[in-house]
């Protein structure tokens, strides 16, 4: 079960208009899952494109759409919200609204409140949402770089379909992209201006072209590390073994099969980065020799015997550079989880290795950890990965901080 990542964040859900208002009703149910509470607050163009019946029932509060709604005794709706709020995010954001935003403009509620904000203490996301010429337009982009200027976060505009038909930049972020950007956005930046590099999931050792040796390796733990470390202002590098995930926001994916390509991937990339975690599960041998065809059954011939080679060891390469990154191991065991990791640490030369039971965690959510290096031991205890990813990063961060 994961952590509740929003829990006791006030968000501000301005929708301005668009046609975009449709994900804004998921990104409510997202953000309130993930233990937010939500006030929407709607401009008149955003009522044309959905209902504030459906936006009150989602965030379980009355929306707000006026200025001069009356209700509150002090009659200042703009104030008011932006005081309690831990952020602002306008999703969708449309061209006529970042025009808005850019001149400071105030002559509706969403506009009006995202000027009365204090600017230091209330942050401002806005996802735009708009055609590709309304986005490529010279005056777009002027609003937009100004309104970044002037301190908001600019989530996408991802490019792709749209609703006119068309096809470019200018499709709003999906809901959970928007959840997970905020996610994010709360996170310690721990690593802001530091590199990493993850390598992760199995590694796949071809016999024929239909087979192959693999392991059991989801590449679960490897992708949230990565996740952590760019939630933690890192920029990062994830090396993937055959797995099919998402890849996290914000990080450079390259994908991989055989131990040896990723060994090649990651050596190539290891000098330009502060820090490698080598999560992936390698096959520790391959086939010497993979057969170019399908090995077939024949009758009375046995079974096909093929010989086994060693592949390289990509964490002890890295950890042997002269300038190389500062390294961390995994250590997948099925017993005597700190007895192996810790033998590791001196056999492969790196400051700190991550002990966990392979069997256990394999495939699985959640997983504990157990921090060797030089000073001693650290248990960080079950947990879902993406938690234990971010105390693994908060470790690495004080470590090559000192
Ligand atoms: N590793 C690696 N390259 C390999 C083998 C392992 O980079 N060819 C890395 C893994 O990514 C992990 C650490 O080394 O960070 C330990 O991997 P593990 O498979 O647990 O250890 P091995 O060295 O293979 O030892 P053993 O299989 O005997 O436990």
């Amino acid at each position: 079960m994961t952590a509740l990542q929003l829990d006791g964040r006030h968000i501000v859900l301005g929708l301005s208009g668009g046609i975009a208002c449709y994900k804004a009703a998921e990104l409510t149910r997202l953000l309130i899952k993930a233990g937010a509470s939500v006030q929407v607050v709607m401009t008149e163009a955003a009522e044309k494109f959905i209902g504030a019946v459906t936006m009150q029932a989602l965030s379980n509060r009355a929306v707000v759409t006026s200025q001069w709604d009356a209700r509150p005794d002090n009659n200042m709706a703009h104030i008011n919200l932006t005081r309690e709020a831990d952020a602002v995010v306008v999703a969708p954001a449309s061209a006529d609204f970042l025009a808005k935003l850019a001149q400071g403009r105030a002559d509706e509620l969403l506009s009006l409140l995202c000027l009365a904000r204090r600017i230091d203490e209330c942050p401002l996301l806005i996802a735009p949402a708009m055609n590709r010429e309304m986005w490529a337009h010279p005056a777009t982009q002027r609003n937009v770089a100004q309104v970044a200027a002037d301190g908001a976060v600019v989530l996408g505009p991802a490019a792709g379909d749209q609703a006119c038909g068309e096809i470019g930049d200018g499709r709003m972020l999906e809901a959970a992209e928007l959840c997970d950007a905020l996610i994010a956005f709360f996170q310690p930046k721990l690593l802001a201006g530091r590199t990493v590099l993850v390598s992760a999931g199995p590694t796949y050792e071809a016999i024929d072209p239909v087979r192959g040796i693999t392991n059991l390796s989801s590449g679960k733990m490897g992708f949230a590390v990565a996740r952590a470390a760019a939630e933690a202002g890192a920029v990062v590098t994830l090396v993937a073994g055959p797995v099919a995930l998402p890849t996290p926001a914000r990080v450079t994916r390259i994908d991989v099969t055989s131990a040896r390509q990723m060994h090649d991937a990651v050596l190539a990339a290891a000098a330009a980065h502060d820090v490698f975690v080598a999560t992936a599960a390698v096959a520790d041998w391959r086939p010497i020799d993979a057969a170019a065809q399908k090995i077939k059954k024949v009758a009375g011939q046995g079974v096909p015997a093929f010989s086994l080679v060693e592949n390289p060891d990509i964490l002890a390469a890295v950890a042997a550079l002269s300038t190389g990154p500062y390294c961390v191991g995994f250590a997948a065991e099925s017993h005597d989880v700190e007895a192996h990791a810790r033998a590791k640490l001196e056999r492969k030369k790196v400051p700190l290795i991550v002990g966990n039971l392979g069997p256990a965690t394999f495939g699985q959510d959640d997983n504990a950890l157990l921090l060797v290096d030089a000073k001693g031991t650290r248990a960080l205890p079950h947990a879902d990965k993406l938690t234990l990813a971010r105390q693994l990063v908060a470790e690495i961060a004080a470590r090559i901080k000192s």
